[in-house]
């Protein structure tokens, strides 16, 4: 059966570990200038229905670098942005290339790419998960401090796909997660019980709150992200009023652990999230996060298309 990777629900703890032990080793193979072409001669595309930086730059080079061949395409110019169905995209795509990642709106697109695709479909983010991003900020966590169990996470802000996939990821992980967020902008209920109950197994906590202070406490990593995700732009001057107290600041980082890291996937709204000073601060790891993406998601894609 073909191994999709749209959330990290669809892997075992012990798989996920696995890997981030591939990245690591990627990552220092390629610091060393060793070629590792396990995908040469494949192609994958790259469905883009949102803007990205990070995802793109890393994926096309990721795949450059496994030997395959990288196809851009954004939504705008195929013709899934003029009504074809994703059920036809999928069969068609399968025809060409061994593997699809995709960034879109609803996830429940990318899961009916994955349905109908006879090739393998990662998740480049959706309106409700980001797991590429989720492995490579962990990998992070992992090199910083050496460990992932009783490592403890403080997301604070929205309640969106980023802290979505922070439950699933510390609930695999074993580590724990204190999530705070106004009320208005709780994280998804079912996904928070179905994380819960992970966690619960794997001797791990999540708790919501609407206390940045409270969260934070003993917090080994203060993670946040936009106020405004993509597809909500029209709501950011509401939203910078209504996150009024959830900035993460110096006073804030303060509070945490001693020596807490600071994390953001970003791209970062600096004064609004975040404060300048955090973000330029020793404690955060924000360009190692970014740099991640790259060697998790060569790990992901060997995974998932496999080597020759
Ligand atoms: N963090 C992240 O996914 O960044 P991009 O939107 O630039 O891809
Ligand atoms: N929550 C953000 C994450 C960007 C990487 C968004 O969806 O826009």
């Amino acid at each position: 059966m073909k191994k999709d990777f749209l959330t990290l629900m669809q892997r075992t703890p012990q798989e996920l570990k696995a890997l981030i032990e591939t990245a690591l080793k990627l990552k220092e193979e390629r610091k060393k200038g060793v070629p590792h072409k396990y995908l040469d001669g494949k192609s994958v595309a790259m469905i883009f229905e949102k803007s990205s930086t990070r995802t793109r730059m890393s994926f096309e080079i990721g795949i450059r670098e496994l030997g395959a061949n990288p196809l851009f395409l954004s939504g705008r110019d195929i013709q899934l942005g003029r009504g074809e169905t994703i059920k036809d995209t999928a069969r068609v795509m399968s025809r060409y290339v061994h593997g699809i990642m995709i960034r879109t709106f609803a996830h429940e697109r990318a899961g009916e790419l994955a349905e109908y695709a006879s090739v393998p479909v990662i998740n480049g983010l959706t309106d409700t998960y980001h797991p590429c991003q989720i492995m490579a900020d962990i990998m992070t966590i992992y090199e910083k401090t050496g460990r992932y169990e009783g490592i403890k996470v403080a997301y604070i802000g929205d309640g969106n796909n980023m802290a979505n996939s922070w439950m699933n990821g510390c609930a695999q992980f074993g580590m724990d997660l204190a999530v705070a967020s106004p009320a208005a902008y709780r994280v998804d209920k079912s996904i928070y019980e179905k994380a819960l109950e992970t966690a619960g197994r794997h001797g791990s906590s999540i708790t919501l709150t609407e206390s940045p202070e409270e969260a934070v406490k003993n917090a080994d990593v203060v993670y946040t992200d936009v106020w405004a995700s993509m597809g909500q732009e029209d709501e950011a001057r509401k939203r910078i009023k209504d996150f009024a107290g959830f900035q993460v600041n110096s006073r804030l980082m303060s509070l945490a652990g001693k020596n807490a890291l600071f994390m953001h996937c970003l791209p970062a709204h600096r004064g609004e999230e975040v404060s300048e000073d955090v973000l330029e601060s020793q404690a955060s790891v924000i360009f190692d996060e970014a740099e991640n993406r790259l060697h998790i998601q060569k790990a992901i894609m060997l995974d998932c298309l496999g080597g020759n």
